[in-house]
C-alpha cells in the first residue's frame, strides 16, 4: 500500500495521477489571495500527499522580502486560514522548496532573478523546467508578464499559466489580453481560474443532472417554471476598496461565477467530462444568454445597517471608497436563455454584498401540479422546488408536499435533503486545491476558455450599456437587507417571489 492509499483523509477524494515535478511561480506573491487561499490550499494538497513529489514555490511581488520572511508569513497565513492542522513535517517540507523574489513588473532585472532562482531549485529539486505561473495580479500587468515569461522559456519543460479574474475589464480588453497571451502560448497552456467552479457543489450541479436518469427528462421549460440563482455574501468590501471601486459587483461576481453556475444549470449534456465537451456545451449557452431589457436588470449599493447583528458602515463610508461613488454592491436580473430547452423561461439571478447572510443557492422551481384533488385551505399547493445549496450547509434538498398527520387531507411543503456533512466524511475541499491540482495536471475541463469568457463580458457589456442612461439614487438598500426594493419588483411584475429559504 503507497502513503497516499493508506491516508484516511483520502477518503472520497477522486485518486489520480500525481502531477509532474514543478515549480510554481505566484505574481501577486504579497496580496491576500496568496495568504488566505493559495498558500493554505497548496498546504492542504501537501497534506494530502497530492503535490509532485519534486516541487517548489517562488512568491514574487512588489514588496522586498527576504526568503526567510516570505516562508514565515506564509507559515503564519497557514496556521490562520489553512483547513487541516498545522503539522511541522509537513510544512517544513513545503517550506524547503519556497523562495520569494522582489520583481517590479516592469523591471527586467527582477525577471532575470526569477529566472535565476528557477534554474536553482530546477538543479536543486529536479523539477525539469517544468512552470506554473499564478498570475494574482491586475490585467494590466499580465500582458508583459506573459512576454517576458515567453522570452526566457527554456528549452526543456512545460508551461501552464494560471491567471486570475478578472480577465480583461470588457469584451475589448478581454479580447486584446486573450490576443498578447496567444502571441506566446497556446489556449491548452492557458487556465483562466474562475474558484466556484473549483467548489464540490458545483461541480456537483453535473453530477445530479447527468448521473441520474430522474431529473434530465423533466429539465425544461415544459415542466419548470423559473430558476432563481442568488450569490448572497454578508461581508462588505473587507478593504478591497481599490479594485472593487473599478470592478463593481458586475465584474467581481456577476461576469464570472454567477454566469458560470447559470451555464452549468442551463447547459447541455456533454458527451464527456473533457475539457472541450464540457467548455462546448457551456459556451452555447453563454452565447443564448440575454436580459430583455434595461427594466429587468436591478442595481444597488448598500448604506449603513446591521449584519448579523452587528452594526456595519455604508459602501460610500468604507476605506478608500469616494463619497459620491456610483459604484453598485448588489445586482438582480432577468435572464433568457433563446434555445428549446429554455426559451421564455425565466432565469432570476442576484448577487450582492452585505446581505442578509452568506448564501448561494439554485432554485430550480417547478410547475404546479395541474389539478390537485385536495382541499387547500385557499392557500394554493406550493410548486416543487429543488435547492442546490452551493454554501452553506451544502447539499440539495427538494421541496414537495406531503400530506399533514390527522384527520383530513392538509398538505404542507416539507423538504427531502441531502447534505454532504452527512453523506460524506471527509469535508470539502477548498476550490483552490482542486484547481491548481487541475492545473498542474493540465485538466481544463473547470476553467474557462476565451470564448466563454468573452460570451460573458458580452452580456455584461450590454448591461453597462444600459446604466449609461440613467442615475440610480445610492445608497439604496440598508446593508444586512435583501437588496433594493426594486430587486423584488423585478419578480413581482412576473407574479413571482425571491425564495426567502
Ligand atoms: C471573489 C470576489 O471572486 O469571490 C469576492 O472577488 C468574493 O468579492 C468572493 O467575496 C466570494 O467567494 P466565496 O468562495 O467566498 O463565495
Amino acid at each position: 500500500m503507497t502513503a497516499v492509499e493508506q491516508n484516511p483523509l483520502l477518503e472520497g477524494l477522486r485518486l489520480r495521477r500525481r502531477p509532474d515535478p514543478c515549480i510554481l511561480v505566484i505574481f501577486g506573491a504579497s496580496g491576500d489571495l496568496t495568504a488566505k487561499k493559495l498558500i493554505p490550499a497548496l498546504y492542504s494538497l501537501a497534506y494530502r500527499h497530492l503535490l509532485p513529489e519534486k516541487f517548489g514555490i517562488i512568491g514574487a511581488a512588489r514588496t522586498e522580502e527576504s526568503h526567510d520572511e516570505f516562508r514565515e508569513r506564509m507559515k503564519q497565513a497557514v496556521k490562520d486560514h489553512a483547513r487541516d492542522p498545522f503539522d511541522d513535517e509537513v510544512w517544513s517540507a513545503l517550506a524547503t522548496g519556497m523562495r520569494y523574489t522582489t520583481l517590479d513588473f516592469a523591471d527586467d532585472k527582477g525577471e532575470d532573478e526569477l529566472r535565476d532562482t528557477l534554474n536553482e531549485l530546477d538543479r536543486d529539486l529536479g523539477t525539469q523546467g517544468n512552470r506554473v505561473y499564478y498570475f494574482a495580479v491586475p490585467p494590466s500587468a499580465i500582458g508583459t508578464l506573459v512576454g517576458e515569461i515567453a522570452q526566457r522559456r527554456g528549452a526543456e519543460g512545460w508551461v501552464r499559466l494560471i491567471i486570475e479574474k478578472p480577465f480583461g475589464h470588457d469584451l475589448s480588453s478581454a479580447r486584446e489580453l486573450t490576443a498578447e497571451i496567444q502571441q506566446h502560448f497556446a489556449e491548452n497552456e492557458v487556465f483562466r481560474i474562475d474558484h466556484y467552479l473549483g467548489k464540490e457543489t458545483v461541480q456537483n450541479m453535473l453530477a445530479l443532472r447527468f448521473a441520474n436518469g430522474i431529473f434530465e427528462p423533466i429539465w425544461n421549460r415544459q415542466f419548470i417554471d423559473h430558476v432563481q440563482i442568488t450569490v448572497a455574501e454578508s461581508i462588505g468590501i473587507e478593504g478591497r476598496a481599490g479594485y472593487y471601486e473599478q470592478a463593481g459587483a458586475i465584474r467581481d461576481i456577476f461576469q464570472n461565477h454567477l454566469l458560470q453556475l447559470v451555464a452549468l444549470t442551463a447547459m447541455e449534456p456533454p458527451i464527456d467530462f473533457t475539457a472541450d465537451s464540457v467548455r462546448n456545451e457551456k459556451v452555447k449557452v453563454l452565447k443564448a444568454l440575454h436580459t430583455p431589457g434595461p427594466k429587468h436588470v436591478v442595481r444597488g449599493q448598500y448604506g449603513p445597517g446591521f449584519v448579523e447583528g452587528e452594526e456595519v458602515r455604508g459602501y460610500r463610508e468604507e476605506e478608500g471608497v469616494a463619497p459620491g461613488s456610483m459604484t453598485e454592491t448588489f445586482v438582480a436580473a432577468k435572464l433568457y436563455v433563446d434555445n428549446w430547452r429554455w426559451a421564455d423561461t425565466p432565469f432570476y439571478v442576484r448577487m450582492g454584498k452585505r446581505l442578509a447572510r452568506r448564501e448561494t443557492t439554485i432554485a430550480i422551481q417547478f410547475k404546479r401540479a395541474p389539478h390537485p384533488p385536495f382541499d387547500d385551505g385557499g392557500e394554493g399547493l406550493r410548486p416543487n422546488v429543488l435547492l442546490v445549496h452551493v454554501q452553506p450547509n451544502e447539499g440539495v434538498s427538494l421541496a414537495i408536499g406531503a400530506k399533514v398527520p390527522g384527520q383530513g387531507m392538509t398538505i404542507r411543503t416539507v423538504h427531502m435533503d441531502f447534505l454532504y456533512g452527512g453523506a460524506f466524511r471527509e469535508g470539502l475541499p477548498d476550490a483552490y486545491e482542486r484547481l491548481i491540482l487541475d492545473a498542474m495536471l493540465g485538466d481544463a475541463t473547470l476553467f474557462t476558455r476565451s470564448d466563454e469568457i468573452e460570451e460573458q463580458w458580452a452580456l455584461v457589456d450590454a448591461i453597462i450599456a444600459f446604466w449609461q442612461r440613467d442615475r440610480p439614487s445610492f445608497p439604496n438598500y440598508p446593508a444586512g437587507t435583501w437588496g433594493p426594493a426594486a430587486s423584488d419588483d423585478l419578480l413581482h411584475r412576473d407574479g413571482r417571489s425571491w425564495r426567502r429559504h
